[in-house]
């Protein structure tokens, strides 16, 4: 399909490898409920944290050229992995022979934005998945804007799959939500900021909260996402013109559509009906 011309307006595009980018989502949606969105999971192949750069990458621009015919001129990858791995490869290489007027953007630069918001003594930790804390994009991308913070990555390989499976209410889920925290806060005792830097990770709050000493200020990104949209449509008019706006909302996997919609309705709380697609 030629996407070069086509400008209809169209809904925007939210990518996460699994559930996870539903947090981005709905914050997104809070903010801005009049638009149409179009959420992508491929929950076949998630998860995507402990898989090559290569991989993500492949994996990553065959679901934003699916949303792309989909109708969406804009895309958020909803993922702190794919916006490691990915998305420079897909702005910088992808955009201008696919597709030169549609955009593409990530999590992970507003996120580093706010984040001076919340620490006052500048020790920040970051939750992520191995792919995310390897690639050391947060670190690099907080010391270009803080140069004076102490960034701490704490990879939670395990943290992914608890939630991939429902078990993040369960109480076999505290062993590994206390290990994580306890790891990364004997390596900075100083850290008075966390960030959760997965989007399936706001699900586990409830018990991070609980092993997290009071004092550390926890940090999610759906709010933070969805006010850099609200910016970023503020700042580019045309954009914002090729959002179409009836409020609905479309949910795919790549997985069984009926476990989507299942587990997808636990997680927001209210039910949806996915549809399955194949990339
Ligand atoms: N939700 C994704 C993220 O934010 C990762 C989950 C996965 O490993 O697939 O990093």
């Amino acid at each position: 399909m030629n996407l070069k011309d086509i400008h209809t307006p169209g809904p925007i595009g939210v990518f996460d490898s699994g559930y996870g980018g539903l947090t981005i989502l709905e914050g997104i949606r809070k903010l801005m409920p009049g638009n149409d969105y179009l959420y992508l999971g491929d929950n076949a192949r998630a998860p995507y944290g402990t898989r090559s750069f290569e991989v993500v990458y492949q994996f990553t621009r065959q679901a934003v050229v699916k949303m792309f015919e989909l109708g969406c001129q804009l895309v958020i990858l909803g993922c702190n992995t794919a916006s490691a791995k990915a998305l420079r490869s897909i702005q910088q290489l992808d955009l201008p022979q696919i597709a030169p007027d549609r955009r593409v953007l990530g999590v992970i630069r507003p996120t580093v934005e706010a984040i001076g918001n919340y620490t006052r003594t500048g020790h920040i930790g970051i939750f992520g998945t191995p792919g995310t804390i390897r690639s050391e994009s947060y670190n690099i991308e907080i010391a270009k804007l803080y140069p004076d913070y102490v960034t701490t990555g704490q990879e939670c390989p395990l943290w992914v799959p608890l939630v991939e499976n429902r078990e993040f209410d369960n109480p076999g889920a505290d062993y590994f939500v206390e290990k994580y925290i306890d790891t990364l806060l004997h390596r900075d005792p100083l850290i008075d900021t966390a960030l959760l830097g997965c989007t399936h990770y706001p699900l586990l709050l409830r018990k991070i909260r609980k092993h997290m000493p009071p004092q550390v200020r926890i940090v999610t990104q759906g709010d933070i996402v969805a006010r850099s949209l609200r910016d970023y449509l503020e700042r580019h008019p045309e954009m914002a013109a090729r959002v179409s706006r009836n409020g609905s909302t479309e949910y795919l996997t790549t997985e069984s559509a009926e476990k989507f919609s299942e587990t997808g309705s636990l997680f927001l709380a209210k039910d949806i009906k996915a549809r399955t697609i194949t990339l």
